[in-house]
C-alpha cells in the first residue's frame, strides 16, 4: 500500500494501539524516496489535468533527505514543479528572510533555489511583520490557502513537545495561523542551531491545528530515537491538547511514516507479544520479564504465573513451565550484565560476564562525537578502565567549535591581549596581534556571521583544553586523548552535515593504527542528521573496510547513549555501577566543560535512573550506572 492511499478500515491488532496509520521504513531515506515518488505522481498527475497542486511544507531536520529527494527527481528525472503552489507551515518572529536560521532561507537552500517552482507560487509566514500587523498578516495567509484551493498535502515533521508546525502544548484543535511563544524544550532544541539557547527566538509564526487538519492529507515524518517517546503518545496515547499531533488520530487520510529508531516505543515494536505471535527467545523473554517487574513494580523473582498471564505474556509460561523458572533465568540474565570489570577481569572465569577476560591489557578506543559525550556518558567506566590497567585512547572525534559561544572565546583572546601588553615582549606580540584579530573578527561577523578560521581556531583549541582536564579527572594523560577533527563538521553546520569518504578515511587511518580489543561509541539511534549519528556511521564504515582482518574479529564494539534516550533495562548488555564517589568524579570531569552549558551536559539523572530501574528489578542498590549495548 502506496503512503497516500487512503487508509480504509483499520484491520489488525496492532491497530487497537496505533489510532493512526503508522508506516514503518527502514530509515529515513527509504521512508523520502517513498514520499517523494508519491508526490511526484501526484504533481504529474494534475499537470495531466492541468491543475496546481498544494503542498503544505515543513522544515527542520526531517524533511531534508525528502527535499533532496525531490531536487535530485527534478535534476534527473525532469520533474517540474511550475503548476506547484507550497505554503510553509512557520518562520520564527523577528528574523529577517536572509538570517542564517530563517526558515525563509532554509527552504531557498534546501528547496526553492534548485526546483522550477515559480516564486509567486511560494508562501512562508512573514518573520518579520511588527507586532501590531501580525494578526492581519497571519488572517491574509490564511486567505490566501483557502483561495489556493486548500492543501492537498501537508508534509509534517514533529517536535519533542508534540508540536506540529510550532503548535506547542495548549493549543486548540481549532486554532488557525498566529503567532505563538515557543515552549522551553522547543527552544534548547534549536540552540545548537543558534548558537545557545539565549539567542533563540521566543516567537514564531505559525499555521493552527485547525489549519493543518483543513489539509486534504497529512504525512508526518519522524526519523531517530529521540523521536520515539513522542512518537508512541501521539499515535498510541489520547488525544488532547497537550500534544498537538495526537490531533491526527481524527483526520481521516493521516499517516505517520517513521523508521525504526522513531518506531521503536510503539506497542507493536516495544511489547510485540501484545500484538500478535512473536518468537521466545532469550531477548524476548528477557524484554517482557522486565517490562512485567517494572508494570506491577515487583522484583522480577516475585512475580507470579497471574502477572504473566494478564500481560498478555502468558505464552512464555507454555513453553517454560512455571514463572519461579523464568523468573530465575531473567534474574540471572540481568544480573550477569553487572561489572566493575568493563574491559573484563582478568585471570577470572568470563563465560558469564559481559566482556572476555583476555587478553589483558586491552586496547581501548573511545570515540567521542564532540569532546564532551564521552566523558558525559561513560565518564566512571574510562576511570575503571583506566585504573584497571588498560591501554585507554579517548578521540575526540570533531573540534566541538560550533558549541562554544562567542563570549567563551571573547574571554581567552582578551587574556591573550592582556597578557602580551602585560610582558610586553617580542615572543608575545605574535600572540596578542592573534588575539586583537581575533577580537575584532568576532565584532565584526556579529552574533550570526559564520566564524572565521582563526576563531573557529580559537574555539576548537578552549574545548582541546578542557576535554584534557577532564580525561585526566577521569585517569586519562593527555597523550592518550588524540583529535580527529573530522572535515565534515569543519565544513558544515548543525542539522546540515554532510559525511565524506574523507572522513570514513580519518577514523579508518586511527583504527588501523591502534587496531583495538574493545571500543566504545554512540550515535546509532539519534537522528540520522545528527552530528552523532555520521560520526558513528564513519566508524561503522571504516570498520567494514577491515572486516576481514583478525584484529577486528577479535574487537567487541559497546554503544552507549548519547542524551537523547536512557536505555531500556532489556537493552543492557554490560551495567557498569558507581558508588556516590565515582558519580561525584564524574561530575567533576563534567564541570571542566565551563565554555559548555552544565544543563546540556548533566548526565548524573539518566544514570541514577538506570540504577533505581536495576533496583527495582531487583538488582543491588546502587548509586548510579553507565549502560551499555553490545554491537550485534
Ligand atoms: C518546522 C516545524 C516543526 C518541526 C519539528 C521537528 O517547520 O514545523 O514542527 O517539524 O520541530 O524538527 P526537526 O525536524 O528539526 O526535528
Amino acid at each position: 500500500m502506496s503512503i497516500l492511499d487512503s487508509p480504509g478500515k483499520q484491520q489488525t491488532q496492532k491497530e487497537l494501539y496505533e489510532k493512526t496509520r503508522t508506516v514503518i521504513v527502514k530509515d529515513s531515506s527509504a521512508g523520502c524516496s517513498q514520499l517523494a515518488a508519491e508526490v511526484a505522481d501526484l504533481i504529474r498527475q494534475r499537470q495531466g489535468e492541468n491543475k496546481n497542486v498544494v503542498l503544505g511544507l515543513a522544515t527542520g531536520s526531517t524533511p531534508v533527505p525528502f527535499y533532496k529527494e525531490l531536487i535530485r527527481l527534478h535534476q534527473q528525472e525532469g520533474l517540474s514543479f511550475k503548476n506547484v503552489i507550497t505554503f510553509n507551515l512557520d518562520e520564527y518572529h523577528g528574523l529577517a528572510p536572509d538570517h542564517r536560521e530563517s526558515y525563509n532561507r532554509f527552504m531557498r537552500e534546501q528547496l526553492f533555489d534548485h526546483i522550477d517552482i515559480p516564486q509567486e507560487n511560494i508562501n512562508i509566514p512573514d518573520g518579520t511583520v511588527s507586532l501590531d500587523a501580525v494578526y492581519e498578516s497571519c488572517l491574509d495567509y490564511e486567505k490566501r490557502i483557502e483561495e489556493a484551493g486548500g492543501i492537498d498535502l501537508q508534509i509534517l515533521g514533529i517536535g519533542r513537545t508534540g508540536h506540529i508546525g510550532f503548535n506547542e502544548p495548549g493549543s486548540s484543535r481549532d486554532s488557525r495561523t498566529r503567532m505563538i511563544t515557543l515552549d522551553r524544550i522547543t527552544r534548547r532544541d534549536a540552540a545548537a542551531d543558534f548558537l545557545g539557547e539565549a539567542h533563540v527566538p521566543r516567537h514564531a509564526i505559525t499555521m493552527g491545528v485547525g489549519t493543518i487538519l483543513g489539509a486534504k492529507r497529512l504525512v508526518l515524518m519522524a526519523w531517530g530515537g529521540n523521536k520515539a517517546e513522542i512518537v508512541q503518545q501521539a499515535v498510541e496515547g489520547k488525544v488532547t491538547d497537550r500534544i498537538s499531533a495526537s490531533f491526527l488520530q481524527e483526520h481521516d487520510n493521516a499517516t505517520f511514516l517513521v523508521d525504526q529508531a522513531a518506531s521503536s516505543q510503539l506497542t507493536r515494536m516495544h511489547l510485540p507479544w501484545l500484538v500478535g505471535s512473536v518468537e521466545w527467545d532469550r531477548k524476548m523473554i528477557k524484554r517482557a520479564v522486565t517490562w512485567l517487574s517494572h508494570r506491577f513494580e515487583k522484583p522480577i523473582l516475585r512475580l507470579v504465573d497471574e502477572d504473566y498471564n494478564e500481560s498478555g505474556a502468558g505464552e512464555i509460561l507454555t513453553a517454560s513451565g512455571r514463572a519461579y523458572n523464568v523468573n530465575i533465568s531473567v534474574f540471572d540474565l540481568v544480573k550477569h550484565t553487572i561489572t566493575g570489570w568493563p574491559g573484563g577481569k582478568p585471570g577470572t572465569d568470563d563465560t558469564q560476564r559481559p566482556e572476555r577476560a583476555e587478553p589483558h591489557p586491552k586496547r581501548v578506543l573511545i570515540f567521542s562525537p564532540e569532546p564532551s559525550d564521552a566523558v558525559m556518558s561513560l565518564g566512571g567506566t574510562i576511570h575503571r578502565l583506566v585504573e584497571q590497567g588498560h591501554e585507554v585512547k579517548l578521540a575526540v572525534q570533531t573540534s566541538g567549535s560550533l558549541r562554544v559561544p562567542d563570549l567563551a572565546a571573547q574571554k581567552f583572546a582578551a587574556v591573550l591581549q592582556e597578557m602580551a601588553q602585560v610582558i610586553g615582549d617580542n615572543t608575545s606580540s605574535a600572540g596578542g596581534e592573534y588575539a586583537s584579530q581575533v577580537l575584532a573578527q568576532l565584532e565584526e561577523k556579529g552574533l550570526f556571521g559564520d566564524d572565521s578560521e582563526d576563531v573557529k581556531r580559537l574555539k576548537a583549541l578552549i574545548l582541546r583544553g578542557e576535554v584534557r582536564d577532564a580525561a585526566l579527572v577521569c585517569g586519562l594523560e593527555s597523550e592518550a586523548v588524540v583529535f580527529q577533527d573530522l572535515p565534515f563538521y569543519e565544513k558544515g553546520r548543525y542539522r546540515q552535515f554532510q559525511m565524506t569518504d574523507e572522513d570514513v578515511d580519518c577514523t579508518a587511518a586511527l583504527l588501523e593504527e591502534y587496531q583495538p580489543h574493545q571500543i566504545y561509541a554512540t550515535g546509532h539511534l539519534a537522528d540520522p542528521s545528527a552530528l552523532q549519528t555520521l560520526c558513528y556511521r564513519s566508524i561503522e564504515d571504516a570498520l567494514e573496510r577491515f572486516k576481514d582482518e583478525s584484529w577486528v574479529g577479535d574487537c567487541r564494539v559497546w554503544l552507549y547513549r548519547g542524551k537523547e534516550s536512557e536505555m531500556n533495562s532489556y537493552e543492557i548488555d554490560m551495567a557498569v555501577p558507581m558508588s556516590p564517589e565515582q558519580l561525584e568524579l564524574k561530575s567533576e570531569a563534567i564541570r571542566k566543560f565551563q565554555s559548555i552549558s552544565q544543563d546540556e551536559l548533566d548526565s548524573r539523572g539518566r544514570n541514577q535512573t538506570t540504577a533505581k530501574r536495576y533496583d527495582q528489578l531487583g538488582m543491588a542498590e546502587y548509586e548510579a550506572i553507565e549502560s551499555f549495548q553490545r554491537r550485534g
